[in-house]
């Protein structure tokens, strides 16, 4: 199967689980994305209720908050983490650990925050079990969440932050190094991969590389205002 064949099958498949068999189609706008508000929330809020009690995969049994994502609705900035982690599972907003406390002071330094032209989640809305990688089954059942905020935010770029973000979200199993500085195509939205503030705080010398990553980031926004 060529990987655009293999695309459009996830997609169709991921389309069955939300809307069951009924297919729609509006090929003149955003054809990867057509059809999302068929059967979900229209707004994020509406759609957090509707998603919040899932148990769609195991981590709904042990999870104890749902992280649904927190930040402005009309952002042009959509940053995707991996999966909430212990803090983060506790009070149910991805990204306030120490790591997040770290990526609250990268978006300052380009001119944003939390509230402001940002949007931040995980693909996983729930906390794997020891902070293990999310299963692809898991990630199957909650990717079409993620799709559908996509499609409520329209954000300009998406930025991965991590390789299992990156490698998750491209079904590739590349280095984070090659998934680094190219522009990838996420169902239609230009997508970037850079390092997992984790990985920063682990290791003083990626901060360098990440600092050029997000002036490419703050770049690309700026000029497709
Ligand atoms: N790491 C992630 O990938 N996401 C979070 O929300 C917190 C830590
Ligand atoms: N490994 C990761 O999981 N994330 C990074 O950002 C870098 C290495």
């Amino acid at each position: 199967m060529s990987p655009r064949t293999d695309d459009v099958s996830r997609y169709l498949r991921q389309t069955q689980e939300l809307f069951g068999d009924e297919l729609y189609l509006n090929i003149s706008s955003q054809p990867s994305m057509s059809g999302m508000d068929g059967g979900f929330g229209s707004d994020l809020t509406a759609f957090e209720q509707e998603i919040c009690q899932c148990q769609k995969c195991p981590l709904g049994q042990s999870r104890n908050k749902f992280v649904f994502g927190v930040g402005d609705p009309n952002a042009s900035l959509l940053l995707v983490g991996e999966a909430p982690g212990a803090e983060e599972d506790k009070l149910g907003e991805p990204f306030i650990g120490r790591a997040g406390k770290l990526l609250d002071k990268i978006l300052a330094a380009i001119g944003r925050n939390r509230q402001k032209d940002v949007y931040i989640c995980n693909v996983m809305k729930c906390r794997p079990p020891n902070n293990r990688d999310p299963l692809r089954s898991e990630v199957d059942q909650c990717e079409p969440y993620l799709l559908h905020q996509i499609h409520l935010i329209k954000p300009k770029l998406i930025v991965a932050l991590g390789r299992v973000a990156g490698q998750t979200l491209l079904n590739v199993d590349k280095s984070l190094k090659s998934l680094r500085n190219t522009f990838h195509d996420y169902h239609g939205t230009p997508l970037m991969v850079t390092y997992h503030p984790a990985a920063l705080l682990r290791n003083q010398d990626l901060k360098r590389p990440t600092w050029e990553d997000f002036k490419t980031i703050k770049d690309y926004l700026d000029s497709s205002k």
